[in-house]
């Protein structure tokens, strides 16, 4: 197969937007919340894709939505170069099993009555999956870490600590083969200590071709162990690229605020300044124009108005635009710039 393992593309999502039978009587217009609104993230395989944000952006439910536990109102979800939407429901359920879901949080995703080989087994079970299924459920915790896995295999999950617990809740998920892993914050829940080991773990699983699409509210570790960053903001993407780039000469000026607010190793202070406290995004209340024109810091110093572009930024929506190469931004200011001084 050449292309990516996943495609997403101008992914919508809404919440809310169920029509009683009153509502249908009265006429009412039902307006959802639009969680997520156009977007478009591709993952190959070998890829370890991060997309970050702050809480409520949307990232969960572009996840969910892929994973086909929520439904999506618009866009196009394409697996393996298959665009869901045009699948017979049995041939849509086995392309999602190419794509395996891993949970932030590892205490509440392992059922606490069973033992690690019932709870790894279960996928197998449920998707009849042909062949010898212990065999399949030792291969998948020993390559998850879980070594030897005859140590595991009947223990239960308050016998695990918190960073084994993760590596079960994985080893679940790769024990139906799948091409994509997607993590929703797959350590955010964790204590410190055992976080690397579960990101040097996909990491691994990376390096053997596995496409990994990992969701985190932290910048320093999506640019410690991604290749690429999407930076979402209020249900859309605003900036993604290579994620060096991204971090060392982020181009949005929410990226910008996202970059100067993390703690720096070299122990100087972090710089909250750039990310003013503005209204918090909530996609009930969408603003118009370029959606983080409320908050943004190029607007309010003006500079904004110095680049004839405020009633811009105010009235019309963006969309990711190319920056250089791959490096995409959706920024009135930047694509002025870009075409004012190329
Ligand atoms: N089941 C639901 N019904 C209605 N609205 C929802 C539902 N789930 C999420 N939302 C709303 O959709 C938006 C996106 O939520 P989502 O959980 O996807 O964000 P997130 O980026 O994963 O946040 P966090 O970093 O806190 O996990 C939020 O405004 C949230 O309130
Ligand atoms: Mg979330």
């Amino acid at each position: 197969m050449t292309g990516p393992l996943l495609d997403v593309r101008q992914l919508g999502v809404e919440y809310g937007a169920r029509r009683s039978m009153i509502d249908g009587i009265r006429r009412r217009e039902l307006k959802g919340v639009r969680a997520v609104d156009g977007v478009s993230i591709s993952v190959s395989g070998g890829d370890l894709v991060a997309l970050v944000g702050e809480s409520g952006c949307g990232k969960t439910t572009t996840a969910m939505s892929i994973a086909g536990l929520v439904p999506y109102a618009s866009g196009s979800i394409i697996v393996e170069g298959h665009d869901l939407s045009t699948l017979s429901s049995a041939e849509r359920r086995a392309r999602r099993r190419r794509v395996q879901l891993v949970f932030q949080d590892p205490y509440e995703s392992l059922d606490p009555r069973f033992q690690v080989a019932r709870i790894v087994r279960e996928p197998l079970d449920v998707h009849r999956v042909e062949g010898d299924r212990d065999a399949l459920v030792r291969e998948a915790l020993h390559k998850v870490g879980l070594r030897p896995a005859e140590q595991f295999l009947h223990r239960y999950p308050h016998q695990l600590s918190g960073g084994q617990r993760q590596r079960v809740a994985i080893a679940s998920a790769l024990v139906l083969q799948p091409a994509l892993l997607v993590a929703d914050e797959p350590v955010s829940m964790l204590d410190t200590s055992v976080r690397a080991g579960v990101l040097e773990l996909l990491g691994t699983l990376r390096t053997e071709g596995m496409g990994i699409l990992m969701i985190t509210h932290d910048l320093s570790t999506a640019a410690r162990y991604a290749d690429r960053i999407c930076v979402m903001y209020l249900g859309r993407i605003v900036e993604e690229g290579p994620a060096h780039e991204v971090v060392t000469s982020p181009k949005h000026p929410y990226t910008r605020a996202l970059v100067a607010a993390v703690p720096r190793s070299d122990g100087a202070p972090r710089d909250h300044s750039l990310m003013p406290a503005g209204e918090t995004p909530d996609p009930s209340r969408m603003p118009s124009g370029c959606r983080f024109h409320p908050r943004c810091p190029v607007l309010a110093s003006g500079e904004a108005a110095r680049l004839g572009i405020a009633d811009r930024c105010r009235g019309v929506d963006i969309e990711l635009e190319p920056e250089v190469g791959d490096h995409r931004v959706a920024c009135h200011a930047v694509t002025v710039s870009i075409t004012t001084h190329p």
